[in-house]
Formats: C-alpha cells, sequence, structure tokens
C-alpha cells in the first residue's frame, strides 16, 4: 500500500500529470487557498518521512461539516441537511507489520497515542483525542468479527495526523477523526466497507466515547459532493444531494464559547436523546402504536395526536413510571444509562418531553421545507427557516447560549437572509445564509459588533474563525 513519499511530494507541488489529488484541490478549495492546503498536506508526508524513512506512504483526508437545518433530528430517525465543508482532518499513513495503531500529531496539544487493535479496546479518560481513533478501531473490528474475521489478523497503522477544524465548535472534528481512523484502516488491511454502510456503523462506533449522538457527522463526512448540500435520511442512510445556490455564501462564525468534551459536557448533550427515548416510551403506551423513534410519527394526524398526549410540564421519573407501568429503577435502567453503566440522573427541571418533542417534529418537517425551497430557488424561504430553527433550538430544545444567540442577532443585522446556530449546540459555530454582494461587508460588521465590541478581542485575523465555507466532497485516501 501506498507511493513512494518523493513521488506524493512532487505531485502535491504540481509537479507531473494532473492526479486525483490535484482535482481534489482544485475543484474543492478557493484558488487562494489551494496552495496552502497542499503545503499542509506536504507538511503531513515530511514528518511521516521523518518518522518511517524510505516507507511507502498514502494520504487521508476526512472533512468537518455545517448544518444548514435539521438539528437534533438525526437519532430520532428524522433528516439533516449538512455539507461537508473545507476544513478537515489529514494524514499520511502506512501499515505496520504489528496490529499497533499508532497516531502521531502535528500539533504538540495533541500527544502521541498508540494501542493495540484488540477485541476490546479500553478507552483513555474522557475527552482524550485518542479515543476517536480507538472508536474507529473497535467499530471496524467488530463489523469484521460478525463476518468470521479476527482482531488479530489485523494489521496496525503509523500516521501522522493534522487538523484544521475549529475544535470544539460543532464543526465535527471528533467524527472526522473516527472517520479518518476508519479509512486509514480499511486500506492499511486491503479491506472496503460501502459508504453508507461505513457512515452508520461509525455513528454506532462512535457511542464508545460516551455521546449517544446520531448518524449526520459521520454521514456528512464521508457521503458530501463538491458544490451540493445533502438531505440525509436515517435508519437506513439515505443521500439527496442539492446544489447549492448560485449567489450566495454560506459563513461560519464561531462563537468562541467551546463546546468542550468533558463528562457534563457529555451529559448535557446526552439529556436530549433520553428525552426524546423517555418521550418515545410515553407515547408509545398512551397511543397504543408500536413506534421505536419520534420520527416514526411524522405525519400531521399522528403528530398532533401525540402532541395532544403530552402534557408541557416537565415529567418526573417516577410520573413515567406509572405510565409506563414499570419500577423507577427498570426506567432508569432502560432509558437513562450512560455508557460506563452509571445512570443519568432526573434533572432537578425534570424531563421536558413536549418541548422536545415538538422541535424534533417540527424540525423534521423544516428540513424538508428547506429542500424543497432549494429545488424551487426560493433561497429566501431557506433563510426563513433557519431563523425558526435557531428559535426552535434556542427555547424548545433548549441548546443555545447567549453568545450564540448575540451572534445569530448580529449575523441577522449584517444582511444574512438565515442564521442559526449549526451542530450539538452548548458553544460552537452559527451558519449564516449571505448574498454574495452583502458578503464583505457582512464579514466587517460581524467582525466589529461581535469579535470586537461583544467579546472585546483586540483586532485581528479572523479568517479560521469567521469564513465563508466551500461545500466539497466526502473523505477519501490518495495514493497519487
Ligand atoms: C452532534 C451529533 C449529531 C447530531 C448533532 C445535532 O453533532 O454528533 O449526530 O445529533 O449533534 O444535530
Amino acid at each position: 500500500m501506498g507511493i513512494d513519499a518523493g513521488t506524493l511530494l512532487n505531485m502535491l507541488r504540481g509537479a507531473g500529470p494532473s492526479t486525483a489529488l490535484r482535482r481534489f484541490l482544485s475543484d474543492n478549495y478557493p484558488p487562494a487557498e489551494q496552495g496552502q492546503a497542499a503545503d499542509r498536506y506536504s507538511r503531513l508526508v515530511e514528518r511521516f518521512q521523518a518518522l518511517r524513512p524510505g516507507a511507502p506512504v498514502a494520504l487521508a483526508r476526512a472533512p468537518g461539516r455545517i448544518n444548514l437545518i435539521g438539528e437534533h433530528t438525526d437519532y430520532n430517525g428524522l433528516p439533516v441537511f449538512p455539507f461537508a465543508i473545507h476544513r478537515d482532518l489529514a494524514a499520511a499513513f502506512a501499515p505496520r507489520p504489528d496490529s499497533v495503531i499508532a497516531l502521531h500529531n502535528l500539533d504538540p496539544a495533541y500527544p502521541p497515542r498508540e494501542f493495540l487493535l484488540d477485541p476490546s479496546i479500553p478507552p483513555y479518560p474522557t475527552g482524550d483525542w485518542g479515543n476517536y481513533g480507538k472508536a474507529a478501531a473497535q467499530g471496524i473490528l467488530e463489523h469484521f468479527r460478525e463476518r468470521g474475521r479476527e482482531a488479530s489478523g489485523f494489521r496496525g497503522l503509523d500516521a501522522v495526523i493534522h487538523g484544521d477544524i475549529p475544535p470544539a465548535a460543532g464543526l465535527s472534528s471528533s467524527s472526522a477523526m473516527v472517520v479518518l481512523v476508519a479509512l486509514m484502516l480499511l486500506r492499511a488491511n486491503d479491506l472496503a466497507i460501502p459508504g453508507r454502510e461505513l457512515a452508520a456503523l461509525l455513528a454506532r462506533a462512535e457511542h464508545y466515547v460516551g455521546t449517544q449522538g446520531g448518524g449526520m457527522d459521520q454521514a456528512a463526512s464521508l457521503l458530501s459532493r463538491s458544490g451540493m448540500a445533502l438531505k440525509i435520511d436515517f435508519f437506513p442512510v439515505r443521500v439527496t444531494p442539492v446544489p447549492l445556490p448560485g449567489g450566495y455564501a454560506f459563513v461560519v462564525a464561531n462563537s468562541l464559547v467551546t463546546a468542550a468534551k468533558t463528562a457534563a459536557a457529555l451529559d448535557k448533550y446526552n439529556r436530549r436523546p433520553i428525552e426524546c427515548r423517555l418521550a418515545a416510551a410515553v407515547l408509545r403506551t398512551k397511543l397504543g402504536v408500536p413506534l421505536k423513534l419520534l420520527g416514526d410519527l411524522a405525519g400531521e394526524k399522528s403528530r398532533q395526536a401525540a402532541e395532544r398526549a403530552l402534557h408541557p410540564d416537565p415529567y418526573t421519573v417516577a410520573e413515567i413510571a406509572g405510565i409506563l407501568g414499570q419500577a423507577p429503577e427498570e426506567i432508569a435502567r432502560t432509558y437513562c444509562q450512560r455508557r460506563d453503566g452509571t445512570v443519568f440522573p432526573e434533572p432537578p427541571d425534570g424531563f421536558k418531553l413536549h418541548p422536545r418533542f415538538r422541535h424534533v417534529l417540527e424540525e423534521g418537517e423544516r428540513v424538508e421545507r428547506s429542500l424543497a425551497a432549494l429545488q424551487a430557488g426560493n433561497v429566501p424561504e431557506l433563510g426563513r427557516l433557519m431563523n425558526q430553527s435557531h428559535e426552535s433550538c434556542r427555547d424548545l430544545y433548549e441548546i443555545s447560549c447567549p453568545e450564540l444567540d448575540a451572534l445569530v442577532g448580529i449575523c441577522r443585522e449584517a444582511g444574512a437572509a438565515g442564521s442559526r446556530l449549526t451542530g450539538a449546540g452548548f458553544g460552537g459555530c452559527t451558519i449564516s445564509l449571505v448574498r454574495s454582494e452583502l458578503l464583505d461587508a457582512f464579514l466587517r460588521h460581524v467582525s466589529r459588533a461581535y469579535y470586537q465590541d461583544h467579546l472585546q478581542r483586540p483586532p485581528g485575523d479572523l479568517s479560521s474563525i469567521l469564513f465563508p465555507c466551500q461545500a466539497v466532497t466526502g473523505a477519501e485516501v490518495w495514493q497519487g
């Protein structure tokens, strides 16, 4: 596997015939950023050469994503509408003769990590970057073990990695790491799994790190197409690509509130899937229908019946236990478990089943309407739906924060046709839809009003926190 490092470097520098790698750069990066991207990939190859002189090498990349609309719908079986962006996690890598995965990062904030491909890989402490590699490896090994191939038959790999997706910012740097390591491990062992199947497998595999997320991030990183947004449906994964409208920019603005990967942050996220599972259980009993996920109630009539069946006040575990005819301990065990086996406690303000249900169902509907709007060339309608989505994320799903609300307000004031938080929430980025002719004025206004006035940051280079994003093609491995 792999090619000579010198040849790969020449290709990155533009020498020789046009290659898949060069085409990728020209199709997916704005002209001004192509050289920079090639330099970044070259640095990975050079560092790899120093680590494993003479070894043939390959390059892999997995992009981050923004989500236009459809937040916290995926694990409920309702669609999302993301696209991969030209910020990625990339690696130069080669197989090893043994079963060790050795991950080096150009950024010293991420110390080297090494682990053995074992049927049951023990995690590092919560939040460690190596856990995303372990999640991928464990998921891939499990997949093949079910098909009769044991972990002991797998080759490990050496990889030198670098990411330019802002971390803990809701742009899915963690899932990019899961996707990257999975692709490298597959290639190092001459194996393949079709994209949609791999996306679903890696969504489950990422639960290893403690989040109970859905499948949006892995699917967006793997299946995206240049210049397109993807409506993604789940169970099973299906994608509908739609060209992004001409004459508009999609601008990421980082609130600079980090959604760090602490146990408390995992709990904030996981509370939502738990509330959704509880709402589905209560509705299953009250409506007497065999639904599995809240998404099974999409459709006007069943949705209205469901809304009437839930009261607006929060629920206690005792009340839910009464409705389901089960002991409170059984409710905790069935619906509220964390990955480490401990139980997510009843929140002091109760489980908010009604507002969560409303958000999920209405948000799923907004995704369908956004797709129809883009297909009909009605871009302002997408903007209105994005605005409504933010309000719902703030008021019903409670995943916004004062900084995100301020930033969204400023982006709208600066001329955005729509602006909302993107990703899991609790900090991270906003995505704004901006007419191209307003872009410069928009960027000037946001940099002054949010970064200088609101956050009181000294003026400086904002290109990694406030930038228009390109919709790029999904993750891949190159050997030339
Ligand atoms: C995180 C999860 C996704 C999705 C979003 C919210 O990014 O990984 O599966 O639930 O939050 O839409």
